[in-house]
């Protein structure tokens, strides 16, 4: 269920993402960038339905996306990646999910739901740059859950492998797509090599 989006213009954003010399602005343009190419592998396999649309010499098949797309960033940092997405994706609904890691413990803290209603019959992409201990984005997946989502995938820049497993443990049936699978957490928990504090980076905080 992990896909690595392996692309060379991808590659070559991510370097800007990466590098400690990229300041907010180049570090926004770049993930902007990212989210708009991830976007097209993230819905490759999303249902369409055949309708009939009248060109200016004859009628032929066209084609709808089956069933409404809802995104949800994971606050802060999932934000910068969303944007990109929406831009794709412009009729998609937005819901938030706000969550914030413990310095100490790494444990995720939640402080804001706010979903769509119409979670049920969606496709709900879940977008959250960093994938870490997967804390975060799995307790995001439940609340998801707990409110109807039944087709869920999850979209994130960059994943350690310890947040991968720990993401499938718990939610196997969510598909998870990233730029990157980077080497491992450190001692406290951040990707390495990673990028950094993604919401800082992000924000300029
Ligand atoms: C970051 C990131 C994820 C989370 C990943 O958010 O955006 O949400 O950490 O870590 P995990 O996989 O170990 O849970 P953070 O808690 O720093 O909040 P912020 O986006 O508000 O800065
Ligand atoms: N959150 C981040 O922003 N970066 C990491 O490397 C881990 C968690």
């Amino acid at each position: 269920m992990l896909h690595v989006i392996d692309h060379p213009v991808i590659r070559e954003r991510l370097t800007v993402i990466r590098s400690l010399d990229s300041g907010t602005a180049a570090f926004r343009h770049a993930l902007h960038d990212i989210a708009r190419l991830m976007c097209f592998e993230v819905t490759r396999n999303m249902a369409t339905t055949a309708i009939e649309v009248e060109t200016p010499l004859k009628k032929t098949e066209g084609h709808r996306l089956t069933r409404p797309i809802i995104l949800v960033p994971i606050l802060r940092a999932g934000v910068g990646l969303m944007n990109g997405f929406a831009e794709i994706l412009p009729e998609a609904a937005v819901g938030y999910i706000g969550l914030y890691r413990d310095e100490e413990t790494h444990q995720p803290h939640s402080y804001y739901c706010k979903l769509p209603a119409h979670l049920a019959g969606s496709e709900v992409i879940l977008i959250d740059p960093m994938l870490a201990t997967g804390g975060s984005a799995a307790d995001a997946a439940d609340e998801l859950k707990k409110a109807g989502a039944t087709a869920i995938r999850f979209a994130c820049l960059i994943a350690a492998p310890e947040g991968v497993a720990a993401f499938e443990a718990r939610h196997p049936d969510i598909p998870i797509f990233t730029a990157a699978l980077d080497e491992k957490l450190n001692e406290n928990a951040y990707i390495v090599p990673g990028l950094g504090d993604a919401g800082d980076r992000y924000f300029g905080t």
